[in-house]
């Protein structure tokens, strides 16, 4: 089993979600891909059991610059792969994820975490154990 990891983050609150989510990766035992947006690899990230995104909400209720260059590239090879999404947000109700895992049953992808995981600006602890969990998703 091999689970993807990426995510993008301007303040550091989805980076810190994504930490944790890669924690219960490894805690599941399965093979982690971990990296930023900017840096990863569509191919390799498409090629994993298990992929899950991180993004905050931007503009008016958007993703993540970085993370939307990088969605796009993914979406085409989306068609039945396990796909969750989580992200930090401040203002919103989390419109942004929902317009994500919209767009990810669009694509034919298995939405595995309903709305998306959200957390209000700097994850507090307890949602750094729902990160933990959605980590072991499978
Ligand atoms: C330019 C900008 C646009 C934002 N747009 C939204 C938004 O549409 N909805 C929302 O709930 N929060 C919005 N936020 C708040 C961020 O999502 C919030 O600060 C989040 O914790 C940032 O996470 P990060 O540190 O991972 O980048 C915005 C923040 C900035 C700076």
């Amino acid at each position: 089993m091999k689970k993807a990891v990426i995510y993008a983050s301007t303040t550091g609150n989805t980076e810190a979600m994504a930490n944790a989510v890669a924690e219960g990766v490894k805690e599941s035992g399965a093979e982690l891909v971990f990296a930023q947006a900017s840096e990863a690899d569509a191919a390799e990230v498409a090629s994993c059991d298990v992929i899950i995104l991180g993004s905050p909400a931007m503009g008016d209720e958007v993703l993540e610059d970085s993370m939307e260059d990088f969605y796009a590239g993914l979406e085409p090879s989306l068609s039945s792969k396990k796909v969750a999404v989580f992200g930090s947000y401040d203002w919103g109700d989390g419109q942004w994820l929902r317009t994500w895992t919209e767009r990810l049953s669009a694509a034919g992808a298995v939405v595995l975490n309903g709305e998306g995981l959200k957390a209000q600006l700097t994850p507090d602890e307890a949602a750094l154990a729902e990160c933990k969990e959605l980590g072991k998703i499978s």
